[in-house]
């Protein structure tokens, strides 16, 4: 068999022993909204380093751990810290974490991070709902032997982040009277801040946001068929748009500042996200 789909069987094996749970949504928490379980009705947690062969989370301040509870009554399973391809993971563990929420049953995958803005428009403590992303510096998490039973060796990516996805966050934006800037994010390898050449190559390149996780995710979500939609924190602009440098405290500053609207954007959206697609 596939190696990469015998590890996420197994990993998927591992939580259906613990958890009893059937998520409609999945989140996959980003930067500041670390405590968005506060939010959650929690019915159970699994931390990452019960599942075994699962990619654990080494970036002090993630906890690396799911929760599965109810927003407003709304089923979710939210990734309490990701996993970063910067941390030395092969993209095939960074995007199993994601890959075995759709295995829960999730049919939706809400995407957020903190990112650098790379648009002149934009500021720090802006949201931005995510259009599209580029994410060629980094390897497709798709490389290697297709896993025929998830989804097709040439996947198409033309409508990522779903039209109608979009629209209903475009509302609850602006319902809730919170700024929203749209736009396509670039996933970049990190660990390190872009240099301000590389940010002026990424708005050459279209992007309007970059950052270091997302976009692989949101293409092996997109492989094995969820509707993905995804909004970045825009924490600070990018490296030599302003003449000071960048730092991770000055990203979990404003991350922290904002955190409290942005909990209140993901809420409402994730309610009008599940109650359009009852209908
Ligand atoms: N670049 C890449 N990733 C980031 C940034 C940035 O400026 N800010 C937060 N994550």
């Amino acid at each position: 068999m596939n190696p990469v789909y015998e590890k996420l069987l197994k990993c998927y094996e591992s939580v259906k022993a613990r958890i009893d749970f059937k998520p409609e949504i999945a989140l996959i928490l980003g930067s500041g909204l670390g405590d968005f379980g506060e939010t959650i009705d929690v019915v159970d947690t699994l931390s990452y380093s019960d599942i075994e062969g699962f990619p654990v989370s080494t970036v002090p301040g993630h906890k690396g751990r799911y929760i599965f509870g109810y927003v407003n009554g709304v089923p979710v399973v939210c990734m309490q810290g990701r996993v970063h391809y910067y941390e030395g993971y092969p993209m095939t563990d960074v995007v199993l974490p994601t890959r075995l929420m759709k295995m829960m049953g999730a049919k939706v995958l809400f995407l957020t991070n903190a990112s650098g803005g790379l648009n002149y428009d934009y500021e720090a403590g802006d949201f931005m709902m995510i259009t599209d992303h580029i994410m060629n510096f980094v390897p497709s998490p798709l490389i290697g032997p297709n896993i025929d039973e998830i989804g097709l060796r040439f996947p198409d990516m033309s409508d990522i982040y779903k039209k109608d996805l979009q629209d209903i966050i475009r509302n609850t934006a602006k319902e809730l009277n919170i700024k929203l800037q749209e736009g396509v994010y670039i996933q970049l390898t990190g660990p390190n801040f872009e240099t301000p050449h590389e940010v002026k190559m990424c708005r050459i390149l279209g992007a309007d946001a970059a950052g270091m996780s997302t976009a692989a995710e949101a293409v092996a979500a997109n492989h094995m068929g969820m509707k993905v939609c995804g909004i970045s924190c825009i924490t600070n602009l990018g490296c030599g748009m302003l003449d000071q440098p960048l730092s991770h405290e000055e990203v979990q500053e404003t991350a922290d500042r904002v955190a409290v609207d942005f909990k209140r954007l993901i809420t409402a959206c994730i309610i009008n996200i599940y109650n359009e697609l009852k209908k």
